[in-house]
């Protein structure tokens, strides 16, 4: 297997607050400020996006999850996630994010390139996203293989987009895209509440 890279700096625009920009895998202690960057990004509404229902109460695949930071501030976030794609082992890309401020720098898509180069050299075979296609064509996303398939709730068709990183991975597939993921533990004090309300 090809190793992988943990973390890559990226040269900021050359304005006169430039800095550069670390992409890395994300650590327990990124969790408070991804999430902060996630309500700034998609507002409230983001847990009752449909792509949520694929990671509510998932944990993300293995080594692909990964923050971009500036000045130690995360300002980047982009997780991949284990699902069937009618029964076809694939990741579901997202949310892909940055911040506001650090837009239109090429952030997006050094975590876009950082996350696809990882899930290829992790052996992955497709990944399959909810998004723009004109932003997500750039990375290889299409709906070309994408027709049959299905998500588990509401969704705009043009926007269910693929990459295959093994050529043919998705050819003929159709079906419900569902999550495989390894579920996260429930705390120890909601196991107990669950049990005496049982
Ligand atoms: C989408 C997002 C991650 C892009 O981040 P970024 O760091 O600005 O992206 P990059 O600098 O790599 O790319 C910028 C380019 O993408 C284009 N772009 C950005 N969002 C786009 C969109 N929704 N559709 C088409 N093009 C888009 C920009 O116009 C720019 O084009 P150019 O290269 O021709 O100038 C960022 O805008 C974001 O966080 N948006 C809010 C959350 C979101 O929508 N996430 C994606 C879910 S579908």
């Amino acid at each position: 297997m090809t190793a992988v890279k943990t973390a890559m700096t990226v040269p900021a625009a050359p304005t006169s607050e430039a800095a550069p920009f670390a992409i890395r895998a994300e650590r327990p202690s990124d969790v408070a400020a991804r999430e902060a960057l996630l309500d700034v990004c998609f507002g409230p509404g983001r847990f009752a996006r449909t792509c949520q229902r694929l990671r509510d109460g998932r944990k993300p695949a293995e080594g692909l999850a990964f923050v971009a930071v500036r000045r130690g501030k995360v300002v980047g976030t982009v997780r991949l996630w284990h699902v069937s794609a009618g029964g076809r082992a694939a990741l579901m890309l997202g949310p892909l994010a940055v911040d506001p401020a650090c837009r239109e720098l090429g952030l997006g898509a050094a975590l876009m390139n950082h996350a696809l180069a990882a899930a290829a050299a992790r052996g992955h075979d497709a990944v399959v996203l909810l998004g723009d296609a004109p932003y997500y064509a750039r990375f290889g996303f299409s709906t070309g293989k994408t027709a049959a398939l299905a998500m588990p709730g509401p969704f705009e068709r043009d926007r269910l987009l693929a990459h295959e990183l093994r050529d043919g991975a998705l050819d003929g597939v159709a079906g419900m895209i569902a999550a495989t993921g390894a579920t996260v533990s429930q705390p120890r004090h909601d196991v107990a509440t669950a049990r005496r309300a049982a």
